[in-house]
């Protein structure tokens, strides 16, 4: 059977942890003996929105593993033009080894995987961004050792990032606080599957008392651009600052899933500050990454 990655939660309990322990040894072998599960293959990597990290990270993923990338994005593809997701899903399965899809609506992203004969893995939707929290629960676990009982707290917009630790929650055993302006709190479907992991609360002070983690992410999402002045008004009481940062646990870690803008969902201070472990979090982008490609690969098997 074909795999997936359409969410966090295409993935069993025991095979997200064995996927994180896996990118964990990728890490410290990255200099040594290194698999080539895409050796002579190649992978499409569809973009329907900009990436920085998304794209190097798999590009050199994909390099790491022996295969080539080809770029897709819908200016440059049939996509632009209307051919259906179906037969492009149908088309790249015949001619490459995996999909991998940046996108806007999930059902995109389903719908791909419904009709590809090869593993479709989402790289940011606007409901989930799975592949950044493999590489946060990875950073996180490097950090501390483990991510079991661990309250989290999100600041901010209730994204597809935000969505996402909702689902490792789950996974990985762990409980989330989330601070959102009214209006702007996740998906109550996703708050619902994953009730008994999720506090909400508009007041970020109690959502951060005694984090072991404080998340948060842009105030404005890719396609939200037009709402980013009216974003800013109504998230203002919603930046990370150094005194939000003083109500976790002294050794709390800060994570943003980057682009940042300084000033606005957080303060500099905290970013840039000893707390934040930003740079890991971009780097484990990389092992998760790997570590995921190869488990779907394998699981389809279609391992080399
Ligand atoms: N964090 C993340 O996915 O970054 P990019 O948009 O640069 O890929
Ligand atoms: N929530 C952000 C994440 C960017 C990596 C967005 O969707 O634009």
């Amino acid at each position: 059977m074909t795999r997936h990655l359409r969410s966090l939660l295409d993935l069993s309990v025991a095979e997200a942890q064995s996927v994180i322990e896996r990118a964990i040894e990728l890490k410290s072998t990255a200099l040594n003996v290194q698999p080539q599960p895409l050796q002579r293959r190649s992978v499409a990597l569809i973009f329907e929105k900009p990436s920085t990290r998304t794209r190097v990270s798999f590009a050199t993923g994909v390099s790491d593993f022996g295969g080539s990338c080809i770029f897709l994005s819908p200016e440059e593809s049939q996509l632009g033009r209307g051919e259906p997701i179906s037969d492009t899903a149908k088309v790249l399965s015949r001619l490459v080894d995996l999909i991998i899809i940046r996108t806007h609506a999930q059902t995109t992203i389903e719908e791909l995987a419904q009709n590809a004969s090869v593993p479709v893995i989402n790289a940011l939707s606007d409901l989930y961004h799975p592949c950044q929290v493999l590489a946060d629960i990875q950073t996180y676990i490097e950090h501390r050792g483990s991510a079991k009982d661990i309250k989290a707290a999100w600041v901010g917009d209730g994204n597809n990032v935000c969505h996402s630790w909702i689902n490792a929650a789950r996974l990985f055993d762990f409980h989330i606080s989330i601070a959102c302006p009214r209006g702007f709190e996740p998906d109550p479907q996703i708050i619902q599957t994953n009730g008994d992991r999720v506090r909400l609360t508009s007041e970020p002070n109690q959502a951060c008392d005694d984090a072991d983690v404080i998340i948060t992410d842009t105030w404005a999402s890719m396609g939200q651009e037009s709402e980013k002045r009216q974003r800013e008004k109504i998230f203002k009481d919603f930046t990370v600052t150094e005194m939000l940062m003083k109500r976790a646990k002294p050794d709390a870690l800060f994570m943003h899933c980057l682009p940042a803008y300084r000033g606005y969902e957080v303060d500099a201070e905290v970013i840039d500050g000893p707390q934040s472990v930003i740079w890991d979090e971009v780097e484990n982008r990389l092992h998760a990454q790997k570590a995921l490609m190869e488990f779907l690969l394998a699981e389809s098997g279609n391992l080399s």
